[in-house]
C-alpha cells in the first residue's frame, strides 16, 4: 500500500541519493534460496520503501512460497544515511525474532551491507545467525537485484537468497 504522506511531502535532502530505492517492488521472477544446511527453494517478495519527509527511509519486504503462496520471511524497518556521506544503515526487525543492524557504502546505485549487531528472542531457533551480507543493485536494466549471505553456529559464509524485482 502507497503511502499518503510520501506522495505529499517532500524527500529530505540527506535521502536523495537513495531516491531509487523508493516505491514497491515486486519480483520479476521467483527468488532462489539455498544454504547447506536446507533444501533449495523458490520464493516471491514484495518490497515497500517510503517515507514520511524525515530522514529515513520507511522499509516492508514480505516473501512467500514460490508454489504454495504461503507467507514465509518478512522483514520491516528503516534506512537511515549519515549526511554527507556514503555511510548507510539498515534497521531491521525480522518476523523470525532476528534484529539487526546493518552498515555500509552507498555506490552510484549498489548498496553493500554487513550486519553490525544481531540480536534474538531467548528461545529462537537454532542455528543462529552470525553474520549477513547484503547487496541491493540497481542494474541498467532498471530491474533490483537483492543478495543476500550469512553464516551460521555451524556454517562459513555464505549465499541463502538471490533475487530481482522490477518497480511495480
Ligand atoms: C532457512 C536465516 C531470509 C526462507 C534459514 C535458516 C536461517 C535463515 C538461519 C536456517 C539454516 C539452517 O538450518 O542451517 C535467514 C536470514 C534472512 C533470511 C538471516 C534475512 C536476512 C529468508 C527469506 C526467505 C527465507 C527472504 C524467503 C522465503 C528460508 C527457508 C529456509 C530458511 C525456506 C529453510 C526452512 C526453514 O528453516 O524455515 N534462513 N533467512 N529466508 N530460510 Fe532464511
Amino acid at each position: 500500500m502507497a503511502c499518503p504522506v510520501s506522495n505529499t511531502v517532500e524527500l529530505n535532502p540527506t535521502l536523495l541519493p537513495l531516491e531509487w530505492l523508493l516505491g514497491t517492488w515486486e519480483c520479476d521472477e521467483p527468488g532462489e534460496g539455498s544454504f547447506p544446511t536446507i533444501k533449495p527453494f523458490r520464493y516471491t517478495e514484495t518490497l515497500h520503501f517510503s517515507h514520511v519527509g524525515q530522514p529515513v527511509i520507511n522499509f516492508m519486504f514480505n516473501a512467500f512460497h514460490a508454489e504454495s503462496k504461503k507467507p514465509l520471511h518478512r522483514e520491516c524497518g528503516f534506512v537511515r544515511m549519515q549526511p554527507g556521506t556514503n555511510r548507510v544503515a539498515f534497521i531491521i526487525a525480522q518476523n523470525s525474532g532476528l534484529v539487526e543492524i546493518e552498515e555500509g557504502e552507498l555506490t552510484g546505485q549498489q548498496l553493500s551491507l554487513q550486519s553490525l549487531q544481531l540480536a534474538r528472542t531467548s528461545f529462537a531457533k537454532e542455528p543462529y545467525v552470525k553474520q549477513i551480507c547484503r547487496v541491493f543493485q540497481l542494474r541498467s536494466d532498471g530491474k533490483l537485484e537483492q543478495t543476500v549471505s550469512m553464516a551460521t553456529d555451524n556454517q562459513p559464509l555464505m549465499q541463502h537468497l538471490r533475487i530481482t524485482y522490477r518497480r511495480s
